[in-house]
C-alpha cells in the first residue's frame, strides 16, 4: 500500500470538488443523497449467479479473483454456474491483494482482447475493485491516468455505461460491492488514490455468507474492524446540514451523517456486537458469518453515502509507510498493514477526541457494542473501551508500536493523514495537526 494524495478520500473524490464555486446557493445544505446497488443476499445465492448474469444481458463473462480466494474453489463454482446458464466464462486469478496500478494493468492486459461483455469480481475489496477497473478500462479504453482522480490523474468520467459488473464479496468488510469507487496504489508516486464514478457501482451484489466460511481468523478480524469503523465514523460524522448548500452538480458522494445512513448504521452495530467474536473464534458458524456479512453490507450502505473520518484518514499513511509487518492470514510476500487493521488502530483515540461533539451517539454505540462499558466512570472512555476490548478479543496488535511505528514516526504519519482533507472535513470536530498528533501518539500503545 502507498500513501494517499492530498484531498483524496476512500470514495476517490478530491478536495477541489468541495470548493465553493460561483453561483453556489447561500445558507446551509438542506438536501442529502443516497445510493446503493441491486442485491441478492443469502446462503446459496452464489449458486444462482449464472441465471442472474444472464438476466443482465451478458454472454461472455470474465471472472476476476486473487490466488487466495481461487484456492477456496468459489470462483470455479461461479464459472461453472455461468457456463451452465449458457454463457462463455473464463477465470483470471491474478488480482493483487490491495491492488496497484501495475497489478491492474496486468489484469487489463489479460482482459483486453477477450470481447467480454460482463464481469464478476469474486473476493474482498481487492478483487471487486480490480474488476471495477478492468470493466472501465475495457469498456472505455484510455490511459489509467485519465480516470484516476485529480490531481494525480485527469479525473475523466467514462464516456458511457460500462459492461454489467456483479460483485461477490468473500470478506465481510469493505462494502466494495455497494460503492462506486475502486481504490489502488500508484507505485511510482507512492500514493493511494482511486477512480470514482457512479458507473463503477456494481449492477448487482450477490452476497452469500457461505463463501465467507473459509476466511482465516486474521482476515475476519481485520476486515471486521473495517465494518466497525465504517459504522462508527459515519454515525458520528458531521451532519449533512452542517455543510454549506451545494449545487446538484457539486454534490459529493460523502454528504455527512443523514437519516437514511443512520438507519443502516443502527442495524449494523447490534450484528457486530452479537457475532464478531464468534465469527473470529468459530469461523464455520454460519449464523455468525451471516450477521457479519449483513453488517458489512449495511455499513457500506451507510458510510458509502455519509462518509468516514479520522481513523480512515490516519489509515493511509499507517498502511502506506509499513516497513516489515507481516500479519497472520495474509500473503507473506510483502509487508503490509491490512486495510481494516490500519483503520482501527487509531479508532479508540479518535473517538476520545470526537466524544464532545455528539456524546449521545458515542454512548449509544458503546452501549450497543458492549453494555458492560456502561460501568466505565468516564463516559468519554466508554466507546474507546468497547473498541479496545473487541480488539484484544480478536488478536489485533496493541497499537501502532506493534506494527512497527515509534514516537519518532508520528510527525511523518501526521503529514500523511493531514492531506486527507475531505475525510477530515467529515469529522464532527475540527482536525488540525495538533489533533492528529495527539491521536497518533495516543495510538502507539492501546492497553
Ligand atoms: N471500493 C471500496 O469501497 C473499498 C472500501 C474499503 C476498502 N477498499 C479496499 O479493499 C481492499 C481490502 O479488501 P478486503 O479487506 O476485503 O480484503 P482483500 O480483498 O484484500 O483480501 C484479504 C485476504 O483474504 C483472502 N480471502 C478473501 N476472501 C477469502 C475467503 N472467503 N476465504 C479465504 N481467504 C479469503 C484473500 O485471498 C486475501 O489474501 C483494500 O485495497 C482497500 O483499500 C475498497
Amino acid at each position: 500500500m502507498r500513501d494517499s494524495e492530498a484531498g483524496t478520500s476512500e470514495t476517490g473524490t478530491t478536495e477541489t470538488d468541495t470548493e465553493a464555486e460561483a453561483g453556489t446557493p447561500a445558507g446551509n445544505e438542506t438536501v442529502f443523497t443516497w445510493g446503493g446497488p441491486a442485491l441478492k443476499f443469502g446462503a446459496g445465492a452464489v449458486a444462482e449467479i449464472g441465471y442472474d448474469v444472464a438476466q443482465l444481458g451478458a454472454s461472455r463473462v470474465l471472472v476476476l479473483t486473487d490466488p487466495g480466494v481461487a484456492a477456496t474453489g468459489v470462483p470455479d463454482r461461479v464459472v461453472d454456474s455461468l457456463r451452465a446458464a449458457g454463457l462463455a466464462a473464463e477465470l483470471f486469478t491474478g488480482v493483487h491483494v490491495e491492488p496497484t496500478d501495475t497489478s491492474i494493468a496486468a489484469a487489463v492486459d489479460f482482459a483486453r482482447d477477450g470481447g467480454w461483455d460482463g464481469f464478476v469480481g469474486v473476493g474482498g475489496g481487492s478483487a471487486i475493485d480490480t474488476a471495477k477497473a478492468v470493466d472501465l478500462m475495457t469498456s472505455h479504453p484510455a490511459d489509467l491516468n485519465d480516470y484516476l482522480n485529480a490531481p494525480i490523474g485527469r479525473g475523466l468520467a467514462p464516456a458511457g455505461p460500462l459492461a454489467p459488473l456483479v460483485a461477490v464479496p468473500t470478506t465481510a468488510g469493505t462494502g466494495a460491492e455497494s460503492t462506486a469507487v475502486c481504490v489502488l496504489d500508484v507505485l511510482d508516486l507512492r500514493v493511494k488514490t482511486g477512480i470514482s464514478h457512479p458507473r463503477l457501482r456494481p449492477a448487482l451484489a450477490v452476497v452469500d455468507p457461505e463463501v465467507t466460511l473459509t476466511l482465516p481468523p486474521g482476515v475476519t478480524a481485520a476486515s471486521g474492524f473495517d465494518i466497525l469503523c465504517h459504522a462508527l465514523e459515519s454515525f458520528t460524522a458531521r451532519p449533512y446540514d452542517a455543510y454549506p448548500r451545494r449545487r446538484p452538480e457539486d454534490r459529493v458522494a460523502y454528504c455527512g451523517a443523514n437519516p437514511v445512513s443512520d438507519v443502516w448504521i443502527r442495524q449494523t452495530l447490534p450484528l457486530l456486537a452479537r457475532s464478531f467474536r464468534t465469527a473470529h473464534r468459530s469461523g464455520d458458524d454460519l449464523a455468525a458469518r451471516t450477521d457479519m456479512l449483513q453488517a458489512a453490507l449495511f455499513a457500506g450502505l451507510g458510510f458509502g453515502n455519509a462518509g468516514v473520518h479520522i481513523p480512515h484518514a490516519c489509515a493511509y499513511p499507517i498502511a502506506g509507510r509499513v516497513r516489515d509487518f507481516h500479519p497472520d492470514g495474509y500473503p507473506d510476500a510483502e509487508p503490509m498493514v491490512p486495510h481494516g487493521m490500519s483503520v482501527v488502530l487509531t479508532a479508540p483515540a479518535a473517538f476520545r477526541r470526537t466524544y464532545e461533539a455528539n456524546p449521545e451517539r458515542h454512548l449509544w454505540a458503546a452501549h450497543v457494542l458492549d453494555p458492560e462499558t456502561d460501568q466505565v466512570a468516564d463516559p468519554g472512555e466508554r466507546l474507546p473501551t468497547a473498541i479496545i476490548r473487541l480488539m484484544r478479543d480478536t488478536g489485533m496488535p496493541n497499537g501502532l508500536s506493534e506494527v512497527g511505528y515509534a514516537e519518532t514516526d508520528v510527525a511523518d504519519l501526521v503529514d500523511g493523514a493531514s492531506r486527507q482533507h475531505r475525510l477530515l472535513s467529515i469529522a464532527p470536530v475540527d482536525v488540525g495537526d495538533d489533533v492528529l498528533t495527539d491521536v497518533l501518539k495516543d495510538s502507539l500503545t492501546l492497553w
